[in-house]
């Protein structure tokens, strides 16, 4: 093992591109939050081999603020030209250093994104929220401070991998290629990238088409960080580009999360190859409520499994399953609870529901709003106003469905809810894994038991009880059946970036 030292550190408290105050506590303040605080490039070119590099066809393509309609910046569309060159610095930067680094000094490395993140926080958050449409809140107060706790936890574990997995030699696989969604841009990232550093290996990551923001923010961080060049490269582009990755020759590994049907594709490129992959897909996740739960305390639990990040979620609370003789009840105080969502300015520390991601994506939820209707169900909307630009949709609860509508088998991917009831346990088990996914579900009740009992009995990769949408670095996160192949977070997210021997 080499002994090669961490550089020193390049980078000041602040980043260049900010005019934020860091003493002024942004929590101490009403006010919206404003794009004024950034200086955001006209364009953003490749980050490849440490350095930021055209395109090679010189072709860029717009991103928009999904609450405004106007254009944010635009990003350059790397061709199969540019994936390869991005390959190769990946491969040359695993070779020449980053393989042989002394594992506690790519641990220093891992630390020090980590800390640089947290120091940028507030202009990541803005970014955030003004590229995908995510309220200010919760880019603030989930995604950011979540992907410096990746980053954190798995720096912990980048010189401590034999302790990890006792009497194996554990050794990094390569070059990863990285594919990304575009519902918490910079945690998918996180995600991604710290584990695969922390094991040794390099990585070629592409961001979604319309939120790539933060991960070319992410870039200039890597760079300041003093990071060996060609360990971070990160191309941006669609689908093609995306498909550029899975099938170059000299990756190691693709770890893809997204749509099922992408994931599909991407299984299909990847058969017969030697390459190693993990795939986070779709999900339909069901809320069980029993009669014996607090009622109040689930009805708060099941807006946020819900209605989070406009319920662009893959592990999203997205069907309740209500005991029968408190659905009544239930649903009567979701309306009212509805009422209360305030939907809008996604830079407005107000706002709970921000705008949806994309004109493709409020295209679809809507397409969905119809075929709910002539399925037969009914809707409830709530009846705020919403901004005139933009793609807003009001939260809304589907009532009257059943099992194989198409509501309830079907990722919606936005703010709507299906509500079923069930008389017993058993029949709310059967209704919960009665869909072609199985990545997430919770319970409430009052007794243990239960929660043991339909916890071990749901089809799903995380069962949550008496709460939602809880992240943890150190917690596996992954899929059954349709919803995916693998695991991420804690010890499982580490196995998937190593060769264990
Ligand atoms: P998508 O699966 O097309 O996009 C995810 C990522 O894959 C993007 O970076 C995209 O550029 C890339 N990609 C697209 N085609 C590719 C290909 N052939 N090879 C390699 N990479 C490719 O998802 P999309 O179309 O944006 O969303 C459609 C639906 O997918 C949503 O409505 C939702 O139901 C689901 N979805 C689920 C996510 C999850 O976290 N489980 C995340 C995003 C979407
Ligand atoms: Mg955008």
């Amino acid at each position: 093992m080499s002994e090669t030292k961490t550089k020193e550190t390049t980078y000041k408290p602040t980043s260049p591109n900010s005019k934020l105050d860091f003493a002024s506590l942004w929590e101490y303040s009403e006010a919206p939050e404003s794009s004024a605080n950034l200086e955001i490039k006209d364009k953003y070119d490749l980050f490849i081999g440490g350095k930021f590099v055209k395109p090679s066809k010189d072709r860029y393509f717009k991103s928009i603020n999904p609450s405004s309609n106007e254009e944010v910046t635009q990003f350059a569309e790397a061709t199969q030209k540019d994936v390869d060159k991005a390959v190769k610095a990946a491969r040359k930067a695993f070779k020449g250093e980053w393989s042989d680094l002394n594992p506690s000094s790519r641990g220093k490395y891992i630390y020090r994104i980590a800390r640089m993140l947290q120091e940028r926080a507030r202009e990541f958050a803005i970014a955030e929220s003004i590229d995908g449409g995510k309220p200010i809140r919760e880019s603030r107060d989930v995604d950011i401070p979540l992907a410096a706790a990746y980053f954190f936890y798995y720096a912990g574990w980048a010189d401590k991998l034999e302790y990890a997995f006792p009497g194996k030699k554990p050794e990094a696989l390569g070059v990863c290629g990285q594919i990304i969604p575009w519902n918490f841009p910079l945690l998918m990232l996180a995600w991604k990238i710290a584990p695969a550093l922390a094991c040794g290996n390099t990585v070629v990551l592409k961001p979604a088409e319309t939120t790539s923001l933060t991960a070319m923010m992410f870039a200039e961080l890597v760079k300041d960080a003093g990071l060996p060049d060609g360990v971070v490269n990160i191309v941006t582009g669609a689908g093609q580009t995306g498909a550029e990755i899975v099938n170059h020759k000299d990756i190691d590994k693709i770890a893809f999360t997204g749509s099922t049907n992408v994931g599909k594709i991407i299984q299909k490129s990847l058969a017969g190859t030697d390459k190693k992959y993990t795939l986070e897909l779709g999900g339909k996740g069901a809320l069980i409520l029993f009669e014996d739960a607090p009622i109040d305390q689930a009805v708060e639990g099941i807006i946020n499994a819900i209605y989070f990040n406009q319920g662009h979620v893959c592990c999203a609370g997205s069907r309740l399953l209500v005991q029968e003789n408190i659905a009544d009840k239930v649903i009567m105080k979701l309306k009212d609870r509805l009422e209360t969502l305030i939907v809008g300015d996604p830079l407005d520390k107000n706002t709970d529901i921000g705008a949806i991601n994309s004109k493709e994506q409020f295209d679809r939820v809507n397409s969905y709003l119809e075929l709910g209707v002539e399925e037969g169900a009914e809707v409830y909307q709530s009846k705020c106003s919403v901004p005139e630009n933009g793609y807003f949709i009001r939260p809304t609860l589907f009532t009257n469905v059943s099992q194989s509508n198409r509501v309830v088998q079907e990722e919606i991917f936005g703010p709507v809810l299906t509500v079923q009831s069930f008389r017993t346990a058993d029949e709310a088990i059967e209704k919960a894994n009665n869909t072609p996914f199985g990545l997430a579900g919770g319970v409430w009740t009052d007794k243990g038991s239960k929660i043991f009992k339909v916890g071990s009995a749901l089809r799903s990769g995380v069962v949550w009880a008496n709460t939602y949408n809880k992240f943890d670095p150190t917690s596996p996160f992954g899929g059954y059946k349709e919803s995916g192949v693998g695991r991420e977070g804690g010890l499982h997210g580490l196995s998937a970036y190593l060769n264990l021997k």
